[in-house]
């Protein structure tokens, strides 16, 4: 009897959790109703049966409980019930079916981009977002595995005239029209990732070798938080990224400003740095860009590599056990050339970064500027 108060207390648990409970999606900011209305369905169909399947337990702990010794009361062996089990077969077959078709429906529609939808390719890798849009072809340049290098992340191939004016944004921050359809396209670089942005309801495995797509159409203008929804090594809880959602003709001005991969891949090509503007900022804007922060911290606490606070001007200790002071030198070594000393305690994993040396100085005033500690 015990048992059938905790199945009824776990019941009235659960519902009035559901009820109360604080944690709620955010609001929807994509065309996607269709998701939401999907996990309605699905929760009220399980909650609905979780409810029945577990008073009906409840009662039959109640109705057959042992109530002395008598004979007419010895449970009857019944191994076949043809009746009952085409009735439970039945009413599970029309269960499954409702839960699961109205999801391949939504399914087919979210990888069924429209044909005016603007391309997007998001590259995920260890741990950083980068995007790219088509330039005035409208088409994306083609890529292979063999031209990957730390110039050219995308593995744009040099020879397809398509890509050359492709728009490469080397940042976590993408900018998308309102009210226009996106068909995004995911490639990862390294492992699997995740690109997630919970108000848009969309998401979407990135596997190496692979290039997976989706679509939604923005419908509110905000700034919208991406993030990687798979587990892709120590870096993981970092790969964050924004989406900025706004007017046509702000996301065109914020486009026109993003080098194409010709332009990128000239050996001068311009830094990104704005000219004239403060060291520091530039410093703090490209730490950001090149998603330093995911991985060093600025005000001392652990992360996956050494922090930055009091980094300049300390005696470092290396994995091979030498020593020595974090000056300029050291921080453009180990910024260019990540894997020639690794700090001790720390895995070697850092990826080596494309600066030019306006962006290095820029880093490293930066870096100077966070608080040397004493030691
Ligand atoms: Cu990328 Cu988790």
């Amino acid at each position: 009897m015990i048992i059938a108060i905790v199945l009824i207390v776990l019941v009235l648990a659960s519902l009035l959790f559901h009820f109360i409970n604080p944690w709620h999606q955010p609001a929807l900011a994509s065309n996607w109703q269709q998701m939401d209305d999907t996990l309605t369905i699905t929760f009220v169909i399980t909650g609905i049966f979780f409810v029945i399947l577990n008073l009906f337990l409840v009662y039959v702990i109640w109705r057959f409980r042992r109530r002395g010794a008598r004979a007419s009361e010895t449970v009857a062996y019944q191994p076949v019930n043809h009746r009952l089990e085409r009735w439970l077969t039945g009413i599970t077959t029309v269960g499954i079916v409702a839960l699961l078709a109205p999801g391949l429906k939504v399914y087919a529609d979210y990888v069924s981009p429209p044909k005016d939808a603007l391309e997007v390719e998001v590259l995920g890798s260890q741990w950083q977002w980068r995007y790219r849009f088509p330039g005035a072809d409208g088409k994306l340049g083609g890529t292979d595995p063999r031209f990957v290098n730390a110039a050219n992340p995308f593995g744009l191939d040099p020879a397809d005239a398509s890509g050359q004016d492709d728009a490469l944004v080397d940042s976590s921050e993408l900018h998308l029209p309102l009210k226009q359809p996106i068909k995004i396209l995911l490639r990862a670089h390294d492992v699997l990732h995740d690109f997630y942005v919970p108000p848009f309801r969309a998401r979407m495995n990135m596997v190496p070798g692979l290039v997976t797509t989706f679509w939604f159409t923005p419908t509110q203008a905000g700034r919208f938080e991406a993030m990687c929804a798979q587990l892709c090594g120590v870096g993981h809880a970092n790969m964050r990224g924004l989406v900025v959602v706004e007017e046509p003709a702000a996301f065109q001005a914020w486009l026109q400003q993003k080098p194409s991969f010709a332009r990128a891949s000239q050996p001068a090509a311009p830094t990104g740095l704005a000219a004239g503007s403060d060291p520091l900022a530039q410093g703090l804007a490209l730490a950001k860009a090149k998603a330093c922060l995911a991985c060093h911290s600025v005000d001392g606490s652990a992360g996956v590599g050494p922090t930055w606070k009091g980094l300049y001007g300390k005696t470092e200790s290396y994995a091979d056990g030498s020593q020595e002071k974090v000056d300029d030198a050291v921080l453009a070594r180990e910024m260019r050339e990540p894997a020639a000393k690794v700090v001790k305690g720390f895995a070697p994993i850092m990826p080596k970064t494309e600066l030019s040396d306006a962006e290095l100085a820029a880093l490293t005033a930066y870096i100077r500027s966070l608080e040397p500690v004493k030691n």
